[in-house]
């Protein structure tokens, strides 16, 4: 495997962050920074950290708009072959799921924004997983920071939500990533790693097949502060290595892990060529079919970087 792990160069990368702090740099101790992390593994094979994009569509949507945002992704020219190249999943309200499963080319997949993790039953105003896969939907976002924020949700419940998935036959996309204080007071890879403990802890080898992790930092999810592609590819190289350490050499080689957070068709191809990154998790541009269409097609300068 064209992997690059010797003649590492200890050193440390200081990388400013200068669209959110200045006077702040992320690295953890002991950690030589993204060029000594696995180079991009056989991203053009099927399967094989092959590129992903993920639209979330949060809460919006009226039925004519999604008829028409639907119409328009339908509508939209690929220069990638989206059952090949790149793997697309569009995640709209529980409401408008079987709308879009049904209307969206079928191509792209359908992911859900939350899951509940029980059988169904007596659980008011709740979707449990087993809900989702009878409409076909296969794919469910969790843990995304507007859910840990707003709902409550711990890393311990969106551990168990991931486990919970897997085993209920969905394949996941659990966000993590920093907020800006923590951020700028040098905790981001403490952060981190306290989201990741409890996920790894759950799933055990195979569950790691089912996983697409996002890293989101929450600074710049809807605030048009994009990480820069040595931000992002820092974290990203971080994460990468942690799951070396933590989990296994194979799941660190294998997961695909997305950025997101101010995503857009500017600024997608630039941050696409890092070798980590191996997708994006897109909200506010996912709602614009051709925006997002070009955001899916950066897929092909990523994958011609691999
Ligand atoms: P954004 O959201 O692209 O609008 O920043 C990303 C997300 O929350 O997944």
């Amino acid at each position: 495997m064209p992997r690059n792990t010797s003649n590492r160069t200890p050193g440390r990368v200081l990388l400013g962050v200068a669209a959110v702090a200045t006077s702040t740099h992320l690295l953890a101790p002991g950690f030589t920074g993204p060029q000594g992390v696995s180079s991009r593994i056989g991203r053009t094979a099927l399967g094989a950290r092959r590129f992903f994009i993920g639209g979330n569509w949060k809460a919006n949507g009226s039925p004519d708009s999604v008829k028409q945002l639907v119409e328009d992704l339908n509508a939209g020219k690929l220069e990638v072959d989206a059952t090949k190249d790149v793997e697309v999943v569009c995640a709209p309200p529980f409401v408008y799921l079987s709308q879009v499963k049904d209307s969206l080319r079928k191509d792209y997949e359908v992911a859900a924004q939350n899951m509940w993790d029980k059988a169904p039953g007596a659980w008011t105003g709740e979707t449990p997983a087993a809900m989702l896969n009878e409409i076909g939907v296969n794919w469910v976002i969790l843990g995304h920071s507007e859910r840990r924020e707003n709902c409550g949700e711990t890393s311990e419940v969106v551990a168990a939500k991931t486990k919970f998935a897997i085993e209920n036959g969905l394949k996941t996309m659990p966000c993590i990533g920093e907020k800006l204080e923590e951020r700028e007071s040098g905790k981001t890879f403490d952060v981190l790693d306290e989201q990741m403990k409890p996920i790894a802890a759950a799933l055990s080898g195979d569950d790691w097949d089912s996983v697409v992790l996002a890293y989101e930092p929450v600074w710049a999810i809807g605030t048009g502060k994009v990480a820069t592609p040595d931000q992002a590819e820092e974290v990203h190289a971080y994460l990468r290595k942690w799951l070396a350490d933590n989990v296994s050499q194979k799941v660190s080689d294998s997961v695909r892990i997305l950025y997101g957070g101010s995503v857009n068709d500017a600024n997608s191809e630039e941050l696409g060529q890092k070798p980590n990154i191996d997708g994006f998790l897109v909200g506010g541009a996912s709602l614009k079919g051709d925006s997002f269409t070009t955001i899916v097609n950066s897929a092909k300068a990523a994958m011609s970087s691999a």
